[in-house]
Protein backbone atom coordinates (compact mmCIF):
# COMPACT_ATOMS: atom_id res chain seq x y z
CA UNK A 1 0.00 0.00 0.00
CA UNK A 2 1.52 2.96 -0.82
CA UNK A 3 1.85 6.49 1.45
CA UNK A 4 -1.05 7.93 -1.16
CA UNK A 5 -3.26 5.10 -1.62
CA UNK A 6 -7.04 5.39 -0.41
CA UNK A 7 -8.18 3.38 2.90
CA UNK A 8 -11.08 1.54 1.79
CA UNK A 9 -12.91 0.71 5.24
CA UNK A 10 -15.07 -2.64 5.97
CA UNK A 11 -15.95 -1.03 9.31
CA UNK A 12 -17.76 -4.39 11.51
CA UNK A 13 -19.75 -2.80 14.24
CA UNK A 14 -21.30 1.15 15.06
CA UNK A 15 -22.02 1.24 19.03
CA UNK A 16 -20.11 3.22 21.15
CA UNK A 17 -16.34 3.14 19.19
CA UNK A 18 -17.80 2.08 15.38
CA UNK A 19 -20.15 5.50 15.42
CA UNK A 20 -16.85 7.55 17.57
CA UNK A 21 -14.65 6.43 14.23
CA UNK A 22 -17.27 7.18 11.51
CA UNK A 23 -18.09 10.79 13.18
CA UNK A 24 -13.81 11.23 13.67
CA UNK A 25 -12.98 9.85 9.67
CA UNK A 26 -15.83 12.69 8.67
CA UNK A 27 -13.46 15.67 10.43
CA UNK A 28 -10.38 14.11 9.37
CA UNK A 29 -10.42 14.29 5.05
CA UNK A 30 -6.53 14.73 4.73
CA UNK A 31 -6.26 10.52 5.63
CA UNK A 32 -8.22 9.53 2.47
CA UNK A 33 -9.80 6.93 4.31
CA UNK A 34 -13.17 6.25 3.57
CA UNK A 35 -16.07 3.98 5.03
CA UNK A 36 -17.41 1.68 2.52
CA UNK A 37 -19.77 -0.57 4.17
CA UNK A 38 -20.59 -1.04 8.03
CA UNK A 39 -21.87 -4.49 9.33
CA UNK A 40 -24.07 -4.85 12.14
CA UNK A 41 -26.03 -6.87 13.96
CA UNK A 42 -29.09 -5.17 14.45
CA UNK A 43 -30.50 -3.56 11.18
CA UNK A 44 -33.37 -1.97 13.07
CA UNK A 45 -31.58 0.30 15.18
CA UNK A 46 -31.69 3.63 14.82
CA UNK A 47 -28.11 4.90 13.29
CA UNK A 48 -26.90 8.54 12.57
CA UNK A 49 -25.19 7.87 9.52
CA UNK A 50 -27.07 6.89 6.02
CA UNK A 51 -29.20 3.59 5.84
CA UNK A 52 -27.40 2.20 2.71
CA UNK A 53 -23.82 2.14 4.45
CA UNK A 54 -25.58 -0.61 6.22
CA UNK A 55 -25.41 -4.26 6.21
CA UNK A 56 -25.99 -7.25 8.03
CA UNK A 57 -23.32 -9.74 5.72
CA UNK A 58 -20.51 -10.20 6.82
CA UNK A 59 -19.72 -11.21 3.37
CA UNK A 60 -20.61 -7.73 1.20
CA UNK A 61 -17.14 -6.67 3.59
CA UNK A 62 -14.74 -9.86 3.63
CA UNK A 63 -15.37 -10.69 -0.01
CA UNK A 64 -15.31 -7.38 -1.29
CA UNK A 65 -11.74 -6.89 -3.71
CA UNK A 66 -12.21 -2.63 -2.90
CA UNK A 67 -12.05 -3.11 0.72
CA UNK A 68 -8.36 -2.82 1.80
CA UNK A 69 -9.08 -2.57 5.40
CA UNK A 70 -11.40 -3.97 7.46
CA UNK A 71 -11.87 -2.17 11.12
CA UNK A 72 -13.50 -4.40 13.79
CA UNK A 73 -15.02 -2.91 17.00
CA UNK A 74 -17.61 -5.75 17.66
CA UNK A 75 -18.45 -6.98 21.30
CA UNK A 76 -18.43 -10.63 20.83
CA UNK A 77 -15.04 -12.09 21.06
CA UNK A 78 -15.74 -15.27 18.82
CA UNK A 79 -17.02 -13.58 15.54
CA UNK A 80 -14.66 -10.75 15.78
CA UNK A 81 -12.07 -13.53 15.60
CA UNK A 82 -13.83 -14.81 13.00
CA UNK A 83 -13.57 -11.77 11.31
CA UNK A 84 -10.24 -11.05 11.78
CA UNK A 85 -8.99 -14.24 10.46
CA UNK A 86 -11.09 -14.15 7.43
CA UNK A 87 -9.93 -10.62 6.63
CA UNK A 88 -6.63 -11.45 7.12
CA UNK A 89 -6.70 -14.59 5.10
CA UNK A 90 -8.34 -12.76 2.18
CA UNK A 91 -5.04 -10.00 1.96
CA UNK A 92 -6.65 -7.29 4.11
CA UNK A 93 -4.89 -5.21 6.92
CA UNK A 94 -6.78 -5.33 9.84
CA UNK A 95 -7.51 -2.97 12.87
CA UNK A 96 -9.33 -4.20 15.98
CA UNK A 97 -10.11 -2.60 19.28
CA UNK A 98 -11.40 -6.64 20.63
CA UNK A 99 -9.46 -7.04 23.72
CA UNK A 100 -10.91 -10.13 24.67
CA UNK A 101 -10.89 -11.95 20.90
CA UNK A 102 -6.68 -10.69 21.13
CA UNK A 103 -6.33 -12.45 24.58
CA UNK A 104 -8.46 -15.16 24.25
CA UNK A 105 -6.76 -16.11 20.64
CA UNK A 106 -3.11 -14.83 20.72
CA UNK A 107 -1.38 -17.45 19.70
CA UNK A 108 -3.77 -17.72 16.38
CA UNK A 109 -3.69 -14.30 15.85
CA UNK A 110 0.15 -14.35 15.75
CA UNK A 111 0.42 -16.94 13.58
CA UNK A 112 -2.34 -15.41 11.30
CA UNK A 113 0.06 -12.22 11.16
CA UNK A 114 2.88 -14.57 10.02
CA UNK A 115 1.12 -16.38 7.70
CA UNK A 116 -0.84 -13.76 5.81
CA UNK A 117 2.13 -10.73 6.20
CA UNK A 118 -0.85 -8.60 6.99
CA UNK A 119 -0.81 -5.96 9.37
CA UNK A 120 -3.19 -6.45 12.71
CA UNK A 121 -2.77 -3.54 14.64
CA UNK A 122 -5.05 -2.80 18.20
CA UNK A 123 -3.66 0.18 19.64
CA UNK A 124 -7.40 0.64 20.66
CA UNK A 125 -7.89 -2.11 22.37
CA UNK A 126 -5.64 -1.71 25.07
CA UNK A 127 -5.69 2.63 27.19
CA UNK A 128 -7.87 3.36 24.29
CA UNK A 129 -5.84 7.00 23.55
CA UNK A 130 -2.91 6.26 25.10
CA UNK A 131 -0.45 4.84 22.51
CA UNK A 132 0.65 2.56 24.67
CA UNK A 133 1.52 -0.56 22.13
CA UNK A 134 3.30 1.55 19.92
CA UNK A 135 5.71 2.85 22.17
CA UNK A 136 6.56 -1.20 23.61
CA UNK A 137 6.80 -2.16 20.37
CA UNK A 138 9.36 1.11 18.85
CA UNK A 139 10.83 2.67 21.81
CA UNK A 140 11.18 0.26 24.37
CA UNK A 141 12.57 -2.14 22.28
CA UNK A 142 15.32 -3.42 24.28
CA UNK A 143 15.47 -5.75 27.07
CA UNK A 144 16.21 -2.23 29.94
CA UNK A 145 12.42 -2.29 30.60
CA UNK A 146 12.25 -3.06 34.68
CA UNK A 147 8.76 -2.57 35.07
CA UNK A 148 5.22 -1.08 34.26
CA UNK A 149 2.52 -0.54 36.18
CA UNK A 150 -0.76 0.80 34.84
CA UNK A 151 -4.33 1.23 35.35
CA UNK A 152 -6.01 0.05 32.22
CA UNK A 153 -9.81 -0.25 32.77
CA UNK A 154 -11.31 3.06 32.40
CA UNK A 155 -14.59 1.77 34.05
CA UNK A 156 -13.37 0.33 37.53
CA UNK A 157 -11.55 3.57 37.74
CA UNK A 158 -14.49 5.96 37.06
CA UNK A 159 -16.30 3.94 39.55
CA UNK A 160 -13.40 4.03 42.31
CA UNK A 161 -13.34 8.04 41.54
CA UNK A 162 -16.57 8.52 41.71
CA UNK A 163 -17.28 6.16 44.86
CA UNK A 164 -14.65 7.47 47.19
CA UNK A 165 -14.42 11.17 46.35
CA UNK A 166 -17.92 11.75 45.18
CA UNK A 167 -19.49 9.61 47.38
CA UNK A 168 -21.79 8.32 44.92
CA UNK A 169 -22.98 4.40 45.61
CA UNK A 170 -21.66 1.53 43.72
CA UNK A 171 -24.88 1.40 41.75
CA UNK A 172 -25.03 4.77 40.43
CA UNK A 173 -21.26 5.13 39.49
CA UNK A 174 -21.36 1.82 37.04
CA UNK A 175 -24.83 3.36 35.56
CA UNK A 176 -22.96 6.68 35.27
CA UNK A 177 -19.85 4.67 33.30
CA UNK A 178 -22.70 2.96 31.19
CA UNK A 179 -24.41 5.95 30.13
CA UNK A 180 -21.10 7.48 29.14
CA UNK A 181 -20.72 4.49 26.78
CA UNK A 182 -17.27 3.57 28.89
CA UNK A 183 -18.57 0.36 30.56
CA UNK A 184 -18.61 -3.19 28.35
CA UNK A 185 -21.91 -4.30 27.16
CA UNK A 186 -21.73 -6.72 30.16
CA UNK A 187 -20.04 -4.67 33.02
CA UNK A 188 -19.16 -7.13 35.07
CA UNK A 189 -16.07 -7.80 32.55
CA UNK A 190 -14.77 -4.57 34.24
CA UNK A 191 -15.81 -4.52 37.66
CA UNK A 192 -14.46 -8.36 37.94
CA UNK A 193 -11.10 -7.65 36.55
CA UNK A 194 -11.39 -9.50 33.17
CA UNK A 195 -11.33 -6.56 30.95
CA UNK A 196 -8.02 -5.03 32.79
CA UNK A 197 -5.96 -8.99 32.88
CA UNK A 198 -7.42 -9.31 28.78
CA UNK A 199 -5.73 -5.86 28.35
CA UNK A 200 -2.73 -7.13 30.42
CA UNK A 201 -2.02 -10.41 28.32
CA UNK A 202 -1.70 -8.89 25.21
CA UNK A 203 0.58 -6.08 27.01
CA UNK A 204 2.81 -8.06 28.45
CA UNK A 205 3.17 -9.67 24.61
CA UNK A 206 4.61 -6.05 23.13
CA UNK A 207 6.44 -5.48 26.12
CA UNK A 208 8.27 -9.04 27.39
CA UNK A 209 7.36 -11.44 24.32
CA UNK A 210 5.49 -13.23 27.23
CA UNK A 211 2.64 -15.28 25.54
CA UNK A 212 0.28 -16.32 28.62
CA UNK A 213 -3.68 -16.74 28.29
CA UNK A 214 -5.19 -14.25 30.79
CA UNK A 215 -6.79 -17.37 32.19
CA UNK A 216 -3.17 -18.08 34.14
CA UNK A 217 -2.63 -14.53 35.34
CA UNK A 218 -3.57 -13.52 38.72
CA UNK A 219 -6.05 -10.79 38.99
CA UNK A 220 -9.05 -9.39 40.25
CA UNK A 221 -11.78 -6.83 39.76
CA UNK A 222 -13.16 -3.87 42.33
CA UNK A 223 -16.24 -6.12 43.40
CA UNK A 224 -14.74 -7.67 47.20
CA UNK A 225 -13.57 -3.57 47.70
CA UNK A 226 -15.56 -2.27 50.89
CA UNK A 227 -16.44 1.22 52.28
CA UNK A 228 -13.91 -0.02 55.59
CA UNK A 229 -11.28 -0.19 52.84
CA UNK A 230 -11.80 3.07 52.28
CA UNK A 231 -11.38 4.39 55.41
CA UNK A 232 -8.11 2.41 56.15
CA UNK A 233 -6.91 4.15 52.88
CA UNK A 234 -7.63 7.27 53.98
CA UNK A 235 -6.15 6.99 57.04
CA UNK A 236 -2.81 5.90 55.52
CA UNK A 237 -3.31 8.20 52.66
CA UNK A 238 -3.48 5.85 50.06
CA UNK A 239 -6.22 6.13 47.32
CA UNK A 240 -6.99 2.76 45.68
CA UNK A 241 -7.01 1.90 42.40
CA UNK A 242 -7.04 -1.61 39.78
CA UNK A 243 -3.23 -1.66 38.83
CA UNK A 244 -2.54 -3.85 36.15
CA UNK A 245 1.81 -4.95 36.70
CA UNK A 246 4.78 -6.68 35.58
CA UNK A 247 8.22 -6.25 37.17
CA UNK A 248 11.33 -8.13 35.96
CA UNK A 249 12.83 -9.98 39.11
CA UNK A 250 16.57 -10.62 39.79
CA UNK A 251 16.46 -14.04 38.63
CA UNK A 252 15.36 -12.40 35.45
CA UNK A 253 11.99 -13.90 35.24
CA UNK A 254 8.91 -11.38 35.07
CA UNK A 255 6.03 -11.42 38.16
CA UNK A 256 2.67 -9.99 36.66
CA UNK A 257 -0.72 -9.91 37.59
CA UNK A 258 -3.89 -7.41 37.93
CA UNK A 259 -5.00 -6.40 41.72
CA UNK A 260 -6.44 -3.84 43.37
CA UNK A 261 -3.74 -2.28 45.13
CA UNK A 262 -3.15 1.14 47.85
CA UNK A 263 -1.19 4.03 45.68
CA UNK A 264 0.73 6.91 47.84
CA UNK A 265 -0.81 10.40 47.21
CA UNK A 266 2.58 11.08 45.45
CA UNK A 267 2.52 7.84 42.95
CA UNK A 268 2.12 9.28 39.37
CA UNK A 269 -1.47 6.97 39.17
CA UNK A 270 -2.94 8.58 41.52
CA UNK A 271 -2.93 11.62 39.64
CA UNK A 272 -5.38 8.95 37.35
CA UNK A 273 -8.93 9.96 38.03
CA UNK A 274 -12.32 8.97 36.37
CA UNK A 275 -12.30 7.12 33.27
CA UNK A 276 -8.75 7.66 32.32
CA UNK A 277 -5.81 5.65 32.57
CA UNK A 278 -2.05 5.98 33.24
CA UNK A 279 1.07 3.50 32.75
CA UNK A 280 4.53 4.25 34.21
CA UNK A 281 7.66 2.91 32.41
CA UNK A 282 10.65 2.10 34.30
CA UNK A 283 13.69 1.06 32.50
CA UNK A 284 17.24 1.26 32.95
CA UNK A 285 18.94 4.97 32.61
CA UNK A 286 15.44 6.63 31.93
CA UNK A 287 13.87 5.91 35.26
CA UNK A 288 10.63 6.18 35.26
CA UNK A 289 8.01 7.73 32.88
CA UNK A 290 4.49 8.10 32.97
CA UNK A 291 1.78 8.03 29.94
CA UNK A 292 -1.84 9.37 30.44
CA UNK A 293 -4.74 10.08 28.54
CA UNK A 294 -8.47 8.75 28.19
CA UNK A 295 -9.03 5.18 28.55
CA UNK A 296 -12.62 5.15 27.25
CA UNK A 297 -15.36 6.69 25.41
CA UNK A 298 -16.34 6.61 21.78
CA UNK A 299 -13.96 9.55 20.87
CA UNK A 300 -10.93 8.87 23.02
CA UNK A 301 -11.02 5.13 21.38
CA UNK A 302 -11.96 5.79 17.77
CA UNK A 303 -8.72 7.65 18.24
CA UNK A 304 -6.69 5.55 18.61
CA UNK A 305 -7.97 3.46 15.52
CA UNK A 306 -7.57 6.48 13.59
CA UNK A 307 -4.25 6.06 14.32
CA UNK A 308 -3.55 3.17 13.59
CA UNK A 309 -5.40 3.75 9.97
CA UNK A 310 -3.24 6.08 9.69
CA UNK A 311 0.13 4.03 10.42
CA UNK A 312 -0.90 1.39 7.75
CA UNK A 313 -0.50 3.77 5.02
CA UNK A 314 3.06 3.00 5.57
CA UNK A 315 2.28 -0.25 6.22
CA UNK A 316 3.25 -0.28 9.31
CA UNK A 317 3.12 -3.75 11.12
CA UNK A 318 3.84 -5.14 14.76
CA UNK A 319 7.02 -6.70 14.27
CA UNK A 320 6.96 -8.92 17.94
CA UNK A 321 10.74 -7.72 18.38
CA UNK A 322 10.71 -9.18 22.11
CA UNK A 323 8.92 -12.37 21.09
CA UNK A 324 11.19 -12.97 17.88
CA UNK A 325 13.86 -10.52 18.43
CA UNK A 326 14.88 -10.76 21.34
CA UNK A 327 14.45 -14.18 24.41
CA UNK A 328 10.92 -13.99 25.00
CA UNK A 329 10.63 -13.19 28.74
CA UNK A 330 9.09 -15.82 31.20
CA UNK A 331 6.56 -15.31 33.93
CA UNK A 332 7.19 -16.52 37.44
CA UNK A 333 5.34 -16.75 40.57
CA UNK A 334 8.31 -17.07 42.72
CA UNK A 335 8.11 -14.25 44.77
CA UNK A 336 5.76 -12.59 47.62
CA UNK A 337 3.36 -9.77 48.28
CA UNK A 338 2.85 -7.49 51.09
CA UNK A 339 -1.04 -7.56 51.00
CA UNK A 340 -3.87 -6.07 53.26
CA UNK A 341 -6.89 -7.93 53.96
CA UNK A 342 -10.29 -7.20 55.63
CA UNK A 343 -12.48 -9.86 56.43
CA UNK A 344 -15.90 -10.73 58.63
CA UNK A 345 -14.10 -13.46 60.82
CA UNK A 346 -10.69 -14.86 61.36
CA UNK A 347 -11.95 -18.49 60.11
CA UNK A 348 -11.92 -17.07 56.61
CA UNK A 349 -8.22 -16.53 57.00
CA UNK A 350 -5.64 -19.33 56.95
CA UNK A 351 -3.31 -17.43 58.66
CA UNK A 352 -0.66 -20.37 59.09
CA UNK A 353 -0.14 -19.34 55.02
CA UNK A 354 1.57 -15.83 55.59
CA UNK A 355 5.14 -15.59 55.67
CA UNK A 356 4.53 -12.77 58.50
CA UNK A 357 1.78 -10.83 59.76
CA UNK A 358 2.74 -6.89 60.65
CA UNK A 359 -0.42 -5.43 61.28
CA UNK A 360 -3.91 -6.87 62.95
CA UNK A 361 -7.15 -5.18 63.70
CA UNK A 362 -9.55 -6.87 65.55
CA UNK A 363 -11.81 -4.69 67.61
CA UNK A 364 -14.00 -3.46 64.96
CA UNK A 365 -16.60 -5.84 63.11
CA UNK A 366 -14.87 -5.45 59.89
CA UNK A 367 -10.90 -6.67 60.91
CA UNK A 368 -8.18 -6.36 58.59
CA UNK A 369 -4.43 -7.54 58.61
CA UNK A 370 -1.24 -6.24 56.75
CA UNK A 371 0.84 -9.52 56.12
CA UNK A 372 3.13 -11.10 52.98
CA UNK A 373 1.72 -13.87 50.90
CA UNK A 374 3.62 -16.22 49.02
CA UNK A 375 2.35 -15.16 45.67
CA UNK A 376 1.75 -18.91 44.92
CA UNK A 377 -1.04 -18.85 47.70
CA UNK A 378 -2.98 -16.16 45.96
CA UNK A 379 -2.62 -18.27 42.12
CA UNK A 380 -3.64 -21.65 44.16
CA UNK A 381 -6.23 -20.77 46.21
CA UNK A 382 -9.41 -18.79 46.44
CA UNK A 383 -10.28 -17.51 49.94
CA UNK A 384 -9.07 -13.95 49.39
CA UNK A 385 -12.08 -13.03 47.19
CA UNK A 386 -14.60 -15.44 48.65
CA UNK A 387 -16.67 -14.49 52.17
CA UNK A 388 -16.72 -11.14 51.98
CA UNK A 389 -12.98 -11.01 52.23
CA UNK A 390 -11.09 -7.97 50.15
CA UNK A 391 -7.46 -8.36 49.46
CA UNK A 392 -5.46 -4.97 48.52
CA UNK A 393 -2.00 -5.03 47.72
CA UNK A 394 0.16 -2.87 49.54
CA UNK A 395 1.72 0.32 47.82
CA UNK A 396 5.60 -1.52 47.12
CA UNK A 397 4.03 -4.99 47.21
CA UNK A 398 6.40 -7.43 44.98
CA UNK A 399 8.91 -8.80 47.45
CA UNK A 400 11.63 -10.94 45.75
CA UNK A 401 12.56 -14.31 47.28
CA UNK A 402 16.43 -12.83 48.05
CA UNK A 403 15.17 -10.50 50.44
CA UNK A 404 12.58 -12.43 52.41
CA UNK A 405 14.43 -13.93 54.94
CA UNK A 406 16.21 -10.94 55.77
CA UNK A 407 13.10 -9.05 55.51
CA UNK A 408 11.44 -11.81 58.20
CA UNK A 409 14.12 -11.75 60.59
CA UNK A 410 13.86 -7.92 61.03
CA UNK A 411 10.18 -8.44 61.14
CA UNK A 412 10.49 -11.29 64.17
CA UNK A 413 12.88 -8.49 65.80
CA UNK A 414 10.34 -5.58 65.63
CA UNK A 415 7.49 -8.01 66.84
CA UNK A 416 10.13 -9.18 70.19
CA UNK A 417 9.45 -12.67 69.06
CA UNK A 418 13.18 -13.45 68.44
N1 LIG B 1 -14.77 -1.01 29.27
C1 LIG B 1 -13.47 -0.57 28.91
C2 LIG B 1 -12.91 0.28 30.04
C3 LIG B 1 -13.53 0.22 27.64
O1 LIG B 1 -13.71 0.73 30.88
O2 LIG B 1 -11.71 0.49 30.10
C4 LIG B 1 -12.18 0.57 27.08
O3 LIG B 1 -11.43 -0.57 26.75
Amino acid sequence: MDAHKQLTIGLFGFGVVGEGLYKVLQQTPSLKASIKKVCIKNPEKKRNAPAELFTTDKNELLNDPDINVIVEVINESEPAFEIVSTALKNGKDVVSASKKMIAEHLPEVLGLQKLTDRSFLCEAAACASIPVIRNLEEYYDNDLLHSIKAIVNGSTNFILTKMFEDKLDFQQALLLAQQLGFAESDPTLDVEGYDAVNKWAFLLTHAYGIVEHPDRIVFNGIQNIQAGDANVATEKHYDIKLVAQAKKLQNGKVAAFVLPQFVKHDDHLAFVKNEYNGVVIESGFADKQFFYGKGAGSFPTASAVLSDLSALRYQYKYEYKKLYHHKPQELTNDFYVRVYVSFDDWKFIPKEKFEWIEEWHAETDRKYLVGVLPFEELRNNRWWRENNTSLILSPDAVIEDVEIRKLKKKSLELAGIV
